[in-house]
Protein backbone atom coordinates (compact mmCIF):
# COMPACT_ATOMS: atom_id res chain seq x y z
CA UNK A 1 0.00 0.00 0.00
CA UNK A 2 1.12 3.45 -0.86
CA UNK A 3 -0.32 6.35 0.87
CA UNK A 4 0.03 8.50 -2.55
CA UNK A 5 1.89 8.09 -5.64
CA UNK A 6 5.84 9.32 -5.80
CA UNK A 7 6.46 12.41 -6.73
CA UNK A 8 8.76 12.83 -9.23
CA UNK A 9 10.42 16.28 -8.29
CA UNK A 10 14.05 14.62 -7.07
CA UNK A 11 16.23 17.47 -9.38
CA UNK A 12 18.25 14.75 -12.09
CA UNK A 13 21.60 14.15 -11.36
CA UNK A 14 23.80 17.29 -12.69
CA UNK A 15 27.57 17.44 -12.50
CA UNK A 16 29.29 16.50 -9.54
CA UNK A 17 25.79 14.36 -8.48
CA UNK A 18 26.01 10.58 -9.20
CA UNK A 19 22.88 7.94 -8.83
CA UNK A 20 25.67 6.05 -7.28
CA UNK A 21 25.73 7.90 -4.47
CA UNK A 22 24.64 7.32 -0.67
CA UNK A 23 21.26 8.57 -0.45
CA UNK A 24 22.73 11.08 2.58
CA UNK A 25 26.33 11.70 3.36
CA UNK A 26 27.66 14.64 5.83
CA UNK A 27 31.28 14.92 5.08
CA UNK A 28 33.94 16.76 7.50
CA UNK A 29 30.92 19.20 8.95
CA UNK A 30 31.96 21.53 11.67
CA UNK A 31 29.44 23.66 13.32
CA UNK A 32 30.17 26.06 15.50
CA UNK A 33 28.45 29.07 17.66
CA UNK A 34 29.39 32.45 17.83
CA UNK A 35 28.37 33.79 21.58
CA UNK A 36 28.75 36.41 23.78
CA UNK A 37 31.24 33.96 25.67
CA UNK A 38 33.09 32.86 22.72
CA UNK A 39 33.12 30.22 19.85
CA UNK A 40 31.09 27.12 21.07
CA UNK A 41 32.36 24.41 18.54
CA UNK A 42 29.10 21.74 18.65
CA UNK A 43 30.34 19.73 15.45
CA UNK A 44 33.85 19.06 14.90
CA UNK A 45 34.52 16.95 11.67
CA UNK A 46 31.42 14.39 11.35
CA UNK A 47 31.71 12.02 9.02
CA UNK A 48 28.55 9.86 8.15
CA UNK A 49 26.24 8.36 5.43
CA UNK A 50 23.04 6.59 5.02
CA UNK A 51 21.59 4.50 2.74
CA UNK A 52 17.72 3.84 1.32
CA UNK A 53 16.44 1.11 3.47
CA UNK A 54 19.32 1.39 6.20
CA UNK A 55 19.31 2.58 9.92
CA UNK A 56 21.88 4.55 11.09
CA UNK A 57 21.97 5.17 14.98
CA UNK A 58 23.53 8.50 15.97
CA UNK A 59 24.42 7.93 19.62
CA UNK A 60 25.76 10.18 22.61
CA UNK A 61 25.43 12.38 25.91
CA UNK A 62 23.68 15.57 25.80
CA UNK A 63 25.42 18.27 24.07
CA UNK A 64 27.38 16.09 22.15
CA UNK A 65 26.29 17.44 18.85
CA UNK A 66 23.97 15.22 17.76
CA UNK A 67 20.70 17.47 16.99
CA UNK A 68 23.11 20.32 15.47
CA UNK A 69 24.12 17.90 12.59
CA UNK A 70 20.42 17.00 11.72
CA UNK A 71 19.59 20.86 11.90
CA UNK A 72 22.68 21.25 9.69
CA UNK A 73 21.06 18.33 6.95
CA UNK A 74 17.79 19.73 7.37
CA UNK A 75 18.88 23.70 6.66
CA UNK A 76 17.34 24.43 10.30
CA UNK A 77 20.22 25.88 12.33
CA UNK A 78 20.09 29.17 13.83
CA UNK A 79 22.45 31.25 11.63
CA UNK A 80 23.27 33.02 13.62
CA UNK A 81 24.45 32.71 15.75
CA UNK A 82 25.38 29.32 14.26
CA UNK A 83 27.75 28.78 11.47
CA UNK A 84 29.29 25.99 9.04
CA UNK A 85 32.47 27.31 8.02
CA UNK A 86 33.28 23.44 6.19
CA UNK A 87 32.22 20.39 5.37
CA UNK A 88 29.57 19.36 2.86
CA UNK A 89 26.14 17.35 3.01
CA UNK A 90 25.58 15.85 0.39
CA UNK A 91 21.92 14.15 -1.16
CA UNK A 92 22.30 11.34 -3.71
CA UNK A 93 25.59 13.20 -4.33
CA UNK A 94 24.67 17.14 -4.56
CA UNK A 95 26.14 19.73 -1.43
CA UNK A 96 23.27 20.93 -0.55
CA UNK A 97 25.17 23.65 1.39
CA UNK A 98 26.03 25.20 -2.08
CA UNK A 99 22.88 24.10 -4.09
CA UNK A 100 20.37 27.13 -5.08
CA UNK A 101 17.16 27.76 -2.76
CA UNK A 102 14.98 26.38 -5.31
CA UNK A 103 16.82 23.52 -5.50
CA UNK A 104 17.00 22.66 -1.80
CA UNK A 105 13.60 23.15 -0.74
CA UNK A 106 12.18 20.55 -2.85
CA UNK A 107 14.66 17.90 -0.93
CA UNK A 108 14.61 19.54 2.90
CA UNK A 109 10.88 18.82 4.07
CA UNK A 110 9.90 16.72 0.83
CA UNK A 111 12.62 14.09 0.13
CA UNK A 112 14.13 14.68 4.07
CA UNK A 113 11.86 14.82 7.22
CA UNK A 114 12.20 14.91 10.59
CA UNK A 115 10.69 13.83 13.23
CA UNK A 116 11.15 15.47 16.77
CA UNK A 117 11.26 14.52 20.39
CA UNK A 118 8.75 16.82 21.16
CA UNK A 119 5.49 16.29 19.32
CA UNK A 120 3.47 18.84 21.56
CA UNK A 121 5.42 21.90 20.73
CA UNK A 122 5.80 20.50 16.93
CA UNK A 123 2.31 20.31 16.20
CA UNK A 124 -0.25 23.69 16.31
CA UNK A 125 -2.55 23.36 19.77
CA UNK A 126 -5.28 25.37 17.93
CA UNK A 127 -5.79 23.09 14.62
CA UNK A 128 -7.13 19.68 14.26
CA UNK A 129 -4.32 16.98 13.43
CA UNK A 130 -6.27 16.58 10.62
CA UNK A 131 -6.14 19.71 9.33
CA UNK A 132 -2.50 20.07 10.15
CA UNK A 133 -2.02 16.24 8.46
CA UNK A 134 -4.41 17.93 5.12
CA UNK A 135 -2.04 21.01 5.14
CA UNK A 136 0.92 18.80 3.70
CA UNK A 137 -1.25 17.69 0.51
CA UNK A 138 -2.99 21.51 0.43
CA UNK A 139 0.10 23.14 0.20
CA UNK A 140 2.71 20.65 -1.20
CA UNK A 141 0.38 18.87 -4.27
CA UNK A 142 -2.96 21.42 -4.57
CA UNK A 143 -5.44 18.79 -2.99
CA UNK A 144 -8.84 20.14 -1.99
CA UNK A 145 -9.64 20.61 1.15
CA UNK A 146 -11.89 16.98 1.03
CA UNK A 147 -9.26 15.32 -0.94
CA UNK A 148 -6.57 16.47 2.18
CA UNK A 149 -9.14 15.38 4.79
CA UNK A 150 -9.17 11.81 3.37
CA UNK A 151 -5.17 12.05 2.81
CA UNK A 152 -4.89 13.00 6.41
CA UNK A 153 -7.09 9.54 7.87
CA UNK A 154 -5.70 7.30 5.32
CA UNK A 155 -2.33 8.66 7.09
CA UNK A 156 -4.11 8.23 10.78
CA UNK A 157 -4.97 4.81 9.91
CA UNK A 158 -1.87 3.95 8.33
CA UNK A 159 0.40 5.23 11.62
CA UNK A 160 -2.24 3.10 13.73
CA UNK A 161 -4.03 5.49 15.35
CA UNK A 162 -7.45 3.64 16.03
CA UNK A 163 -10.82 5.15 14.40
CA UNK A 164 -8.69 7.77 12.15
CA UNK A 165 -11.87 9.04 10.57
CA UNK A 166 -13.54 10.07 13.84
CA UNK A 167 -10.62 11.86 15.36
CA UNK A 168 -9.53 13.62 12.52
CA UNK A 169 -10.64 16.83 13.73
CA UNK A 170 -9.62 16.28 17.01
CA UNK A 171 -6.82 18.22 18.49
CA UNK A 172 -3.15 17.60 19.63
CA UNK A 173 -3.80 17.82 23.49
CA UNK A 174 -6.89 15.26 22.83
CA UNK A 175 -4.41 12.95 22.15
CA UNK A 176 -1.93 10.48 24.31
CA UNK A 177 1.89 10.96 23.97
CA UNK A 178 2.78 8.26 21.87
CA UNK A 179 -0.49 8.80 19.67
CA UNK A 180 0.99 12.27 19.44
CA UNK A 181 4.07 10.80 17.99
CA UNK A 182 1.96 8.75 15.38
CA UNK A 183 1.08 11.90 14.30
CA UNK A 184 4.34 13.35 14.04
CA UNK A 185 5.44 10.25 12.02
CA UNK A 186 2.62 10.49 9.58
CA UNK A 187 3.30 14.37 8.80
CA UNK A 188 6.98 13.33 8.40
CA UNK A 189 5.42 10.50 6.07
CA UNK A 190 3.18 12.48 3.99
CA UNK A 191 5.26 12.96 0.88
CA UNK A 192 6.92 9.59 1.15
CA UNK A 193 10.45 11.13 1.92
CA UNK A 194 13.34 9.05 0.87
CA UNK A 195 14.73 10.20 4.53
CA UNK A 196 13.85 10.32 8.19
CA UNK A 197 15.13 11.95 10.78
CA UNK A 198 13.85 11.23 13.98
CA UNK A 199 15.72 13.04 16.53
CA UNK A 200 14.92 11.18 20.23
CA UNK A 201 11.43 10.15 18.73
CA UNK A 202 10.44 8.47 21.90
CA UNK A 203 12.35 9.82 24.79
CA UNK A 204 9.21 11.44 26.63
CA UNK A 205 7.53 8.78 25.80
CA UNK A 206 7.22 5.52 28.78
CA UNK A 207 9.14 2.23 27.74
CA UNK A 208 6.36 -0.27 26.32
CA UNK A 209 4.97 2.95 24.48
CA UNK A 210 8.50 3.75 23.11
CA UNK A 211 8.68 -0.09 21.57
CA UNK A 212 5.14 0.81 19.95
CA UNK A 213 6.69 3.83 18.16
CA UNK A 214 9.84 2.54 17.25
CA UNK A 215 8.42 -0.79 15.77
CA UNK A 216 5.87 1.74 13.57
CA UNK A 217 8.85 3.71 12.52
CA UNK A 218 10.76 0.84 11.26
CA UNK A 219 7.99 -1.07 9.82
CA UNK A 220 7.04 2.23 7.84
CA UNK A 221 10.89 2.50 7.24
CA UNK A 222 10.96 -0.67 5.65
CA UNK A 223 7.66 -0.75 3.73
CA UNK A 224 9.02 2.72 2.25
CA UNK A 225 12.37 1.63 1.71
CA UNK A 226 13.79 5.12 3.51
CA UNK A 227 16.97 5.72 4.99
CA UNK A 228 16.74 6.42 8.76
CA UNK A 229 18.89 8.85 10.88
CA UNK A 230 17.91 7.60 14.43
CA UNK A 231 19.36 10.25 17.48
CA UNK A 232 19.15 8.95 20.30
CA UNK A 233 21.21 9.21 23.67
CA UNK A 234 19.82 5.70 24.92
CA UNK A 235 21.52 2.67 23.58
CA UNK A 236 18.53 0.67 24.88
CA UNK A 237 16.28 1.86 22.17
CA UNK A 238 18.73 1.35 19.31
CA UNK A 239 19.67 -2.84 19.33
CA UNK A 240 16.32 -3.74 17.50
CA UNK A 241 16.25 -1.45 14.73
CA UNK A 242 19.53 0.32 14.11
CA UNK A 243 21.79 -1.58 11.00
CA UNK A 244 24.79 0.42 12.28
CA UNK A 245 25.75 3.21 15.11
CA UNK A 246 27.82 6.02 15.04
CA UNK A 247 29.15 7.06 18.35
CA UNK A 248 29.40 11.50 19.05
CA UNK A 249 31.28 13.28 21.57
CA UNK A 250 32.21 16.43 21.94
CA UNK A 251 31.12 16.91 17.94
CA UNK A 252 32.94 14.23 16.59
CA UNK A 253 32.37 10.50 15.71
CA UNK A 254 34.18 8.42 18.02
CA UNK A 255 33.19 4.91 17.31
CA UNK A 256 31.47 3.49 13.79
CA UNK A 257 29.85 -0.12 13.73
CA UNK A 258 27.54 -2.71 12.63
CA UNK A 259 25.46 -2.08 15.37
CA UNK A 260 25.72 -5.86 17.67
CA UNK A 261 29.16 -5.50 17.14
CA UNK A 262 29.10 -2.32 19.03
CA UNK A 263 27.12 -4.40 21.16
CA UNK A 264 29.90 -7.01 21.68
CA UNK A 265 32.95 -5.42 21.08
CA UNK A 266 33.36 -1.90 21.87
CA UNK A 267 36.13 -0.24 20.25
CA UNK A 268 36.43 2.90 22.40
CA UNK A 269 36.53 3.69 26.01
CA UNK A 270 33.27 5.78 25.92
CA UNK A 271 31.51 3.53 23.91
CA UNK A 272 32.31 1.09 27.05
CA UNK A 273 31.44 3.47 29.35
CA UNK A 274 28.10 3.71 27.66
CA UNK A 275 27.09 0.31 27.52
CA UNK A 276 28.17 -0.60 30.85
CA UNK A 277 25.50 2.11 32.22
CA UNK A 278 22.68 0.46 30.50
CA UNK A 279 20.52 -1.00 33.38
CA UNK A 280 20.31 -4.89 32.91
CA UNK A 281 17.51 -7.18 34.23
CA UNK A 282 20.28 -9.13 35.85
CA UNK A 283 22.40 -6.85 38.06
CA UNK A 284 18.94 -5.29 39.96
CA UNK A 285 19.70 -3.64 43.27
CA UNK A 286 23.46 -3.23 41.87
CA UNK A 287 24.67 0.44 41.88
CA UNK A 288 23.94 1.28 37.95
CA UNK A 289 27.75 2.09 36.44
CA UNK A 290 28.08 5.97 35.21
CA UNK A 291 30.75 7.57 33.10
CA UNK A 292 32.48 10.14 35.59
CA UNK A 293 32.26 13.37 34.79
CA UNK A 294 30.56 15.69 32.60
CA UNK A 295 30.95 16.55 28.46
CA UNK A 296 33.55 18.77 27.74
CA UNK A 297 32.66 22.78 27.65
CA UNK A 298 32.53 23.15 23.98
CA UNK A 299 33.90 26.36 24.41
CA UNK A 300 37.13 24.68 25.41
CA UNK A 301 37.54 21.20 24.51
CA UNK A 302 39.98 19.53 26.34
CA UNK A 303 43.58 19.18 23.96
CA UNK A 304 43.87 15.61 22.68
CA UNK A 305 41.21 13.29 22.94
CA UNK A 306 38.35 15.32 24.33
CA UNK A 307 37.27 11.94 26.19
CA UNK A 308 40.91 12.34 28.12
CA UNK A 309 39.89 13.61 31.38
CA UNK A 310 37.12 10.87 31.71
CA UNK A 311 38.82 8.26 30.20
CA UNK A 312 40.09 5.00 32.85
CA UNK A 313 42.65 4.15 30.23
CA UNK A 314 44.40 8.29 29.40
CA UNK A 315 47.65 8.19 28.82
CA UNK A 316 50.26 10.84 27.94
CA UNK A 317 49.11 10.89 24.04
CA UNK A 318 45.33 11.32 25.12
CA UNK A 319 46.77 14.57 26.27
CA UNK A 320 47.99 16.14 23.09
CA UNK A 321 47.16 14.27 19.74
CA UNK A 322 43.52 14.06 18.94
CA UNK A 323 43.06 10.66 18.11
CA UNK A 324 41.65 10.12 14.15
CA UNK A 325 38.99 7.69 13.59
CA UNK A 326 40.77 4.49 12.07
CA UNK A 327 39.35 1.17 10.64
CA UNK A 328 39.85 -1.43 13.56
CA UNK A 329 40.48 -4.97 12.61
CA UNK A 330 41.21 -8.14 14.09
CA UNK A 331 44.06 -9.46 16.10
CA UNK A 332 45.30 -11.35 12.85
CA UNK A 333 44.83 -8.09 10.44
CA UNK A 334 42.15 -9.01 9.22
CA UNK A 335 39.49 -6.17 8.28
CA UNK A 336 36.06 -5.79 10.00
CA UNK A 337 34.17 -3.77 7.70
CA UNK A 338 32.34 -0.53 9.11
CA UNK A 339 34.17 -0.37 11.99
CA UNK A 340 36.07 2.19 13.25
CA UNK A 341 37.59 3.92 16.78
CA UNK A 342 39.07 7.48 17.51
CA UNK A 343 41.38 6.00 20.40
CA UNK A 344 44.55 5.67 20.56
CA UNK A 345 44.13 2.43 22.14
CA UNK A 346 41.53 1.04 20.40
CA UNK A 347 43.55 -2.09 20.17
CA UNK A 348 43.77 -3.05 23.69
CA UNK A 349 40.22 -1.64 23.89
CA UNK A 350 38.70 -4.16 21.76
CA UNK A 351 40.97 -7.05 22.02
CA UNK A 352 42.44 -6.67 25.33
N1 LIG B 1 21.34 27.90 19.13
C1 LIG B 1 22.49 27.63 19.78
N2 LIG B 1 23.26 28.60 20.27
C2 LIG B 1 24.42 28.35 20.91
N3 LIG B 1 24.88 27.11 21.14
C3 LIG B 1 24.16 26.08 20.69
C4 LIG B 1 22.92 26.27 19.99
N4 LIG B 1 22.42 25.06 19.68
C5 LIG B 1 23.30 24.15 20.14
N5 LIG B 1 24.35 24.76 20.75
C6 LIG B 1 25.52 24.10 21.34
O1 LIG B 1 25.77 22.89 20.66
C7 LIG B 1 25.95 21.85 21.60
C8 LIG B 1 25.47 20.55 21.00
O2 LIG B 1 24.07 20.58 20.97
P1 LIG B 1 23.17 19.41 20.42
O3 LIG B 1 23.57 19.02 19.05
O4 LIG B 1 21.78 19.88 20.61
O5 LIG B 1 23.49 18.21 21.41
P2 LIG B 1 22.79 16.76 21.46
O6 LIG B 1 23.88 15.79 21.15
O7 LIG B 1 22.31 16.63 22.87
O8 LIG B 1 21.68 16.74 20.47
C9 LIG B 1 25.18 22.27 22.82
O9 LIG B 1 25.76 21.78 23.99
C10 LIG B 1 25.32 23.77 22.79
O10 LIG B 1 26.48 24.16 23.48
MG1 LIG C 1 19.64 16.59 20.86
Amino acid sequence: MTIMDKTADIPAPRAGGSNDAPLLEVRDLHVEFHTRDGVAKAVNGVNYSVDSGETLAVLGESGSGKSVTAQAIMGILDMPPGKIPQGQILYRGQDMLTMSYEERRKIRGQKIAMIFQDALSSLNPVLSVGYQLGEMFRVHQGLSKKQAKAKAIELMDRVKIPAAAQRVGDYPHQFSGGMRQRIMIAMAMALEPDLIIADEPTTALDVTVQAQVMDLLKELQTEFNMGLILITHDLGVVADVADKIAVMYAGRIVETAPVHELYKRPAHPYTRGLLDSIPRLDQKGQELYAIKGLPPNLLKIPAGCAFNPRCPKAEDICRTEIPVLVPVSEQDGSELPGRGSACHFWKETIHG
